[in-house]
């Protein structure tokens, strides 16, 4: 996927950024006249005394997105508002440490299985494999988001990408067999694209030697009015699906299939995240809020619409677009006001959402859902798109 390419990206040691980008960072948008650069700048180090490094890719219209090497996290991204002022639309936290501390997966890769696994345990070419049980919703444990060190705990190769109309960056890691329990290396490469028609596109394939499961996503927490704009709810939130996949207490899908009609899940048309959120039902009980599986409507394989989101007072626009069968949305349930995260800005109750293309929750345990199994010899592919606007 590289492009006819022109490389321009420069290092600046111990520095935010260099005087250029600063100057970017603070102008408005929309006259096309940057230049698209990428500068690497330390970020520290991970507990094993291997270096981070920031990548800060500007577009030329002057969007911003700076992302980690340390589990491929997105720490900020500057969209511009319906006056053409940036600001940053994800949740995160300044300094690398605090994302070794304590985070809920903000802005990052998530695998080798996200979502969960009942107890911990599946089933495979007659083996049974055992996860780390780290997760308990309802007291009930299972295993979460690729175990107790994923994919977003690791530092992963990364190289920058400048192309005529998009900055990226390729991340690399090859998972070894057997990591956190699951069979095979799996060798994955990433590709995060910021396009100059404002878009994230993320790009996942791998492969593998052995037969294992595996269900990639990206866990950010956005905020279109600003990662530090307080509720959520006021957002409007449209999701192309006509069923989710119910859960049981423990969040584990029951195997059925609900349909959304005359439930507070229907967001078939666009309606506020907070209208119906405090509802009496039970999926929106075991969840406390929205926290489920939507199985998208009429899904092919191919990169179709799958959510569209709404911030009525900045007027940004986030359109979701996959080609996984499904995607998780989490309305920020667990946030409490303990991430204290960038500008020292506590991230309170439901002021983050996510929408984590995937498959089903559960997959490897349950027969009738699209299989999550990749075998040697075949190639995973997934492609997301979260194209930003404004209306
Ligand atoms: C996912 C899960 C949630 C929660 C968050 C992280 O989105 O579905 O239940 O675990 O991750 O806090």
């Amino acid at each position: 996927m590289t492009r006819g390419i022109m490389w321009c990206v420069c290092v600046v040691a111990g520095m935010a950024f260099c005087g250029g980008a600063a100057a970017v960072e603070k102008e408005k948008t929309g006259d096309q006249s940057h230049e698209s650069m990428i500068i690497k700048t330390p970020f520290g180090t991970d507990k094993s005394g291997r270096e981070a490094t920031l990548y800060s890719l500007v577009n030329k219209n002057g969007a911003v997105m700076k992302v980690t090497d340390y589990g491929c996290i997105i720490v900020t991204l500057k969209m511009p508002d319906r006056e053409g002022t940036l600001g940053d639309i994800v949740l995160g936290y300044d300094k690398l440490a605090d994302y070794i501390e304590e985070t809920p997966y903000f802005g990052a890769v998530v695998g080798r299985y996200g979502n969960r696994i009942a107890n911990g345990l599946f089933k495979l070419e007659g083996k049974t494999y055992e996860l780390a049980t780290n997760n308990d919703p309802g007291g009930i444990p299972c295993a979460l988001h690729g175990g107790e060190a994923g994919y977003d705990k690791v530092i992963w190769d990364a190289e920058g990408i400048v192309a005529d109309d998009r900055v990226g960056i390729k991340f690399h890691r090859i998972s070894p067999d057997g990591e956190e329990g699951y069979p095979g290396n799996l060798d994955i490469t990433m590709w995060y694209w910021l396009t100059d028609a404002n878009e994230l596109r993320i790009e996942y394939a791998a492969t593998t030697d052995k037969a294992t499961p595996l269900n990639l996503t990206h866990h950010g927490y956005f905020n279109l009015e600003g990662h530090d704009a307080g509720t959520i709810l006021n957002h409007k939130m449209m999701i192309a699906a006509d069923h989710i996949t119910p859960v049981d207490k423990g969040l584990i899908p029951t195997g059925k299939l609900m349909p959304v009609e005359n439930t507070p899940f229907d967001f078939r048309k666009a309606t506020a995240i907070g209208k119906r959120v405090n509802e009496k039902n039970e999926q929106i009980e075991f969840g406390l809020g929205y926290d489920h599986n939507f199985v998208l409507s009429r899904w092919d394989g191919k990169l179709r619409l799958a959510a569209r989101v709404e911030a009525p007072k900045s007027g940004r626009t986030m359109q979701v677009f996959t080609t996984e069968p499904a995607i998780q949305f989490y309305c920020g349930n667990f946030l409490d006001g303990s991430n204290i995260g960038k500008g020292d800005h506590a991230y309170e109750y439901r002021t983050g959402f996510c929408l984590e293309t995937q498959h089903y929750p559960d997959s490897p345990n349950q027969s009738n859902f699209p299989s999550t199994i990749l075998k040697p010899g075949e190639t995973y592919s997934h492609v997301t798109e979260y194209r930003f606007g404004v209306e």
